[in-house]
C-alpha cells in the first residue's frame, strides 16, 4: 500500500487581500496555527501581493505560496500575464491551473489550460490542476464526463514521472461561491472518479500519490466531514480563507 497522502489546505484569495490586508491577515493567521509537518498549507494570493506574503512568511517554512495564474509562454508581449519563471523567482511553489473563473469567467480552455500545465511542471513548479462541472452538466448527469473531458488534454501532456508533481482540485462551479456544497458522498463518488482517470493514464499506485483537493463553500463547518471522506485529501477554500480564524479552523480540522 503507499504511504498516506498529506492532507492539503489551500486557500485562493482571488482578487482579495491587497499587500496591507496581507500583512495583517498573516500577523494574525500565524498566531492561530502552530507549525506542523503532518498537513501542507498553501495561499494563493493575488500576484501583488505575494512579496507581502512572502515577507509575512519569513521562518514559517510550513505555509507555502502559489500564483492563482500564469501565460505558457515564457516571457514576451503578454500585457497583464505572469510567467512561470517570474513566479517561481518570487518564491510560488504553486500555481492554480484552470480554475472555474478562468475557464468561465475568462473563457480558457481546456487547451489552453494543458499547456499551462505543461509550462508549469517544465519550470519545476508543481500545478494544481482544477476541473468540475456546472449545475446544467450535472443535471443533465455529465459530470463525471464533463471532468473526464477537462482531465484528459492535461493528462496525454503529463509524462508518467510527472505525475508526482500534480494536484487535482475537484471544484463543482454550482458550489464556488455559492454557499452550497457538494454533500459528502458526491464529493467522494467524483474524486473516486478523478483518481480512477489518474489509474486509467499512469497506472493504481501513481494515481494513488496525487492528491485530489474538494472545493467549493468549504465552511469551518463542514471542512471536517468533507475531508473524511475517502479521496478527499484536503480543501481548496475561496470566501472561507479571507478570515484568519475561519482559515485556521479549517487547518485544524485535517486528519
Ligand atoms: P469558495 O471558492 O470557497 O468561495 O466557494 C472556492 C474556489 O473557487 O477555489
Amino acid at each position: 500500500m503507499s504511504a498516506p497522502r498529506r492532507p492539503v489546505l489551500a486557500g485562493n484569495w482571488k482578487m482579495n487581500h491587497g499587500p496591507s490586508d496581507t500583512a495583517r491577515f498573516f500577523a494574525d493567521f500565524l498566531n492561530r496555527l502552530a507549525p506542523a509537518d503532518d498537513r501542507s498549507v498553501v495561499f494563493f494570493p493575488p500576484a501583488i501581493s505575494f512579496a507581502a506574503a512572502r515577507e509575512a512568511l519569513q521562518g514559517r517554512p510550513d505555509v507555502r505560496l502559489g500564483v492563482q495564474n500564469v501565460h505558457w509562454e515564457a516571457s514576451g508581449a503578454f500585457t497583464g500575464e505572469l510567467s512561470v519563471a517570474m513566479a517561481k523567482d518570487a518564491g510560488a511553489e504553486l500555481v492554480l491551473v484552470g480554475h472555474s473563473e478562468r475557464r468561465h469567467v475568462f473563457g480558457e480552455t481546456s487547451d489552453e489550460t494543458a499547456k499551462k500545465v505543461r509550462a508549469v511542471l517544465d519550470g519545476g513548479l508543481v500545478p494544481v490542476l482544477c476541473v468540475g462541472e456546472t449545475l446544467d452538466e450535472r443535471n443533465a448527469g455529465r459530470a463525471e464526463a464533463v471532468v473526464a473531458e477537462q482531465l484528459a488534454p492535461v493528462l496525454s501532456i503529463i509524462r508518467p514521472d510527472e505525475v508526482a508533481e500534480l494536484v487535482v482540485a475537484y471544484e463543482p462551479v454550482w458550489a464556488i461561491g455559492t454557499g452550497v456544497t457538494a454533500t459528502p458522498g458526491d464529493a467522494a463518488s467524483m474524486h473516486h472518479a478523478v483518481r480512477e482517470r489518474l489509474a486509467q493514464a499512469f497506472g493504481r499506485e501513481a494515481a494513488d500519490a496525487v492528491p485530489v483537493l474538494y472545493g467549493g463553500s468549504v465552511k469551518p463547518d463542514n471542512a471536517a466531514e468533507l475531508m473524511s471522506q475517502p479521496g478527499v485529501d484536503g480543501v481548496l477554500v475561496g470566501g472561507a480563507s479571507l478570515d484568519p480564524g475561519g482559515f485556521a479552523a479549517i487547518c485544524g480540522a485535517a486528519g
